[in-house]
């Protein structure tokens, strides 16, 4: 089994497995000491169906109790109500504070459970067995936690590590176009910020990426769960080089408020990479090829870079971008490319915000 290990203050953490089936998580259970104990695995009214029964028959040698607790699919119940039905299946099948919980799904799933393992009893171990790509590559590390609260993304959570990532590579064939394709958008996010090489290599491998050749999948995210790792490692509690994966973010936040979440994040925040790279050549940091390849780059996948904004609604999608929590004060520290795979973080006036979302109606 191919494996990474993440450390945490400089001492190994967790693992992250990169496998094609179920069949090895029964022996990492018990090899993190809860063979006996009780396991609850919390996925979402989407993935129940497709791989709960699995999962729970990949577990049924282990001799403890288990149970499991399916939250309503979507962004929409990624809410305190929904770890309260969470916490109401623990107390009933009687977890206690050396039990285990499992995260069965995408993001969604990942931060609710997670974070219901950060508060339940305290704080109890909890896995992730990312389904999507975007989880695989992106939310399933790091061991941020969290809900959403009155519109507000992530508003309420918990830094909380898992005691493994376990994934099974093979979940990704069941995910819609437009959500591989969402996730991929943070893939090659990853290239943009860190590894010039690893973003060529996708351009070049855009059509096995996109037909999900599973020999090419499982190079990609082993390389994608590289990059996030580093940067998870070197700060852990995003204190400064972590806010690096905010890569297109800010102008993309803004954006899929704007657009009342119509998009796909992922999609949003290929617009907002469109942007931010248009605003990195207008301030010299990319060359104006580097730009292109970019934008054609993202495009080239089937991802959005162009959308248009009046001028109207561009003031208020700077408005949002004010107001977002990552903002610092009313200065907005923005991720610009110093080059691509050469990611810099600094403050950015609010022309150089305009000029990047006007940018996207002009392509
Ligand atoms: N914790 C972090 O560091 C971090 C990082 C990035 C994003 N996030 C969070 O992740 C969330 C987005 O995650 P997401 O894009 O995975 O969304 P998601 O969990 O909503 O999954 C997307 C959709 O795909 C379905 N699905 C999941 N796996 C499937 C499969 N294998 N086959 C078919 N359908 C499947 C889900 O039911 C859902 O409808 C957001 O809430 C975001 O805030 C967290
Ligand atoms: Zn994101």
């Amino acid at each position: 089994m191919d494996r990474l290990t993440v450390q945490n203050n400089g001492k190994p953490c967790y693992e992250i497995v990169f496998t094609q089936d179920f069949s090895g998580l029964a022996d990492l259970i018990s090899s993190l000491g809860f063979a006996e104990r009780r396991i609850a695995v919390i996925t979402d009214s989407n993935v129940a169906p497709l791989y709960l029964d699995e999962v729970m028959g990949a577990i049924a040698s282990l001799p403890g109790d288990h149970c499991s607790h399916t939250l309503q699919a979507g962004e929409e119940y990624k809410q305190l109500s929904s770890v309260e039905g969470v916490y109401e299946t623990l107390i009933r099948h009687h977890l206690d504070r050396h039990d285990l919980l499992i995260a069965l799904g995408g993001g969604v799933c990942g931060d609710m459970t997670g974070f219901a393992a950060a508060t339940y009893l305290r704080g109890i171990s909890f896995l992730q067995i990312p389904t999507t790509l975007l989880a695989q590559c992106d939310s399933s590390i790091g061991g941020k936690t969290g809900v959403d609260l009155k519109g507000y993304k992530n508003m309420v959570g918990a830094f909380h590590m898992p005691r493994l990532v376990y994934m099974n590579l093979k979940t990704l064939l069941s995910l819609d176009d437009r959500q591989f394709l969402a996730g991929f958008a943070e893939v090659i996010k990853h290239g943009m910020i860190r590894d010039a090489q690893y973003f060529t290599w996708l351009l070049d491998h855009r059509d096995e990426i996109l037909s999900r050749d599973i020999g090419i999948l499982s190079q990609m995210i082993r390389r994608s769960c590289e990059i996030k790792r580093a940067v998870v490692e070197e700060d852990p509690t995003e204190q400064g080089l972590r806010a690096i994966l905010n890569f297109g973010h800010t102008i993309g936040h803004a954006v899929e408020k704007f657009l009342d979440f119509s998009l796909y994040h992922g999609e949003c925040v290929s617009l907002g990479m469109a942007a931010a790279a248009a605003i990195s050549v207008r301030e010299g940091l990319l060359a104006e090829s580097e730009g292109n390849r970019i934008i054609e780059g993202l495009r080239s996948f089937g991802l959005p870079v162009a959308r248009s904004f009046t001028e109207e609604e561009t003031g208020r999608i700077l408005v949002l971008v004010r107001s977002d929590k990552k903002a610092d004060g009313k200065q907005v520290r923005f991720v610009y490319l110093n080059g691509i795979g050469n990611a810099v973080r600094k403050e950015i006036s609010e022309e150089s915000l305009r000029f990047g979302i006007l940018s996207l109606s002009e392509r």
